[in-house]
């Protein structure tokens, strides 16, 4: 039975070093995944990704908050509570293949069955289940030691997943694996996961992982939760310049408000030259701002007239077999567009316009 998961409030300050100082690995995280969701939290290293996942898993204590488990309390150090680990009833998966070596692949999965007590007949029949969603059923007798990298994550997989656990937590699960291995289970696991019906929290640094596996995606820095939306919000409404840049939006051209009407402005940009943007919270006229965009949402060749039209200079090209990326001064800074296919159309020098759709030029205070 898979159920709903709420963070509330969660805080985890651990206290290091001579002389001591304490810092907040996870500094008041809040949110909720609905019972069959994937919800992937994403974030650069040390952001507090693993101490959250360690937190719902009850192998941390935080410092303060709330974990409800299908509206159980499991933790709540103010009151008292905190369900051990093996009391809760969750899988999981780490980025080591936390495989028993000495164990066949059936007897790996069998092993958290086993140790429930399981009658034999469940028991057999819930782990053919489990190796066959996970496509490992003709390997069963193997010894795990005789499997690929990629294998014995499955096998892992399917040893988290084979006691139906509440919620299942993955933490950088595909990140040992060399990338094609790691293409291929990516996708396998979202669809595995879906199958079941899983509530699962996959923790990663890798946007394209986040991307492809979420329902969700939260982005976390400093211990804080910036956002938490649908991929498709997360990259097309970044909530600041921290998560458009982390998620790829690596232009950044600097300005002023000229004007606001409504969710876009006019922005001075660079030495006599206006951009329409989308305007964050707290920008008004006047406000100094910082304008980042996509390196693909820059249209390398637009047709007929539009907002946003500018001339630039082709500063350098790098050709990269299936794409181009070119540097483009434009309005002072230089801005990087990407250019898809294995034709390179523009020449460096040469003078070109480009578009910059206003509802992709996101404007943040500085
Ligand atoms: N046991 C611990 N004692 C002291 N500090 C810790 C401990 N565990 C984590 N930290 C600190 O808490 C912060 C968050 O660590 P965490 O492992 O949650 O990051 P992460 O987002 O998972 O990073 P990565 O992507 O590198 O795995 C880091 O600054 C880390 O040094
Ligand atoms: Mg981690």
């Amino acid at each position: 039975m898979s159920s709903e998961l709420r963070v509330e409030q969660l805080r985890k300050v651990f206290t290091t070093g001579k002389p001591p100082v304490a810092k907040a690995a996870v500094d008041d995280v809040s949110f909720t995944i609905a019972a069959g969701e994937i919800v992937v939290l994403l974030g650069p290293s040390g952001c507090g990704k693993t101490t959250t996942l360690r937190c719902v898993a009850g192998l941390e204590h935080p410092t303060s908050g709330r974990i409800v488990i299908g509206g159980t309390m499991y933790t709540d150090p103010q009151a008292g509570v905190l369900v051990p680990p093996r009391s809760r009833n969750l899988g999981m998966v780490f980025q080591s293949y936390a495989v028993w070596p000495h164990m066949t692949v059936r007897q790996n999965v069998a092993y958290p069955l086993k140790a429930r007590g399981t009658p034999r007949a469940e028991l057999n029949k819930a782990v053919a289940q489990a190796l066959d969603l996970v496509e490992l059923g003709s390997y069963a007798d193997r010894p795990v030691t005789q499997l690929s990298g990629g294998q014995m994550q499955r096998v892992a997989l399917a040893r988290s997943m084979v006691y139906q656990p509440q919620i299942l937590l993955l933490d950088e699960p595909l990140s040992n694996l060399d990338a094609q291995l790691r293409l291929r289970l990516r996708d396998d696991l979202r669809r595995i996961i879906k199958r079941v019906g899983l509530t699962a929290l996959y923790v990663t640094h890798d946007q394209t992982e986040a991307v492809v596996l979420g329902d969700r995606i939260g982005v976390m820095r400093d211990g804080k939760l910036l956002q938490l939306d649908t991929p498709s919000e997360i990259y097309n409404r970044p909530a600041d310049l921290f998560v458009a840049g982390f998620t790829g939006a690596s232009n950044v051209i600097d300005g002023t408000v000229v004007s606001r009407d409504g969710a876009f402005g006019v922005i001075a940009v660079g030495a006599n030259e206006r951009l329409t943007a989308r305007l964050g919270d707290g920008v008004s006229e006047g406000s100094a701002v910082k304008v980042a965009l996509r390196p693909d949402n820059v249209g390398l060749s637009p047709v007929g007239d539009g907002p946003n039209r500018f001339k630039v200079r082709v500063a350098s090209r790098h050709y990269q077999g299936t794409q181009t990326v070119y540097e483009l001064t434009l309005a002072g800074a230089t801005i990087e567009a990407l250019e898809v296919g294995s034709a390179a159309r523009h020449d460096v020098d040469s003078e070109i316009v480009v578009a910059l759709p206003p509802e992709i030029c996101w404007a943040y205070a500085v």
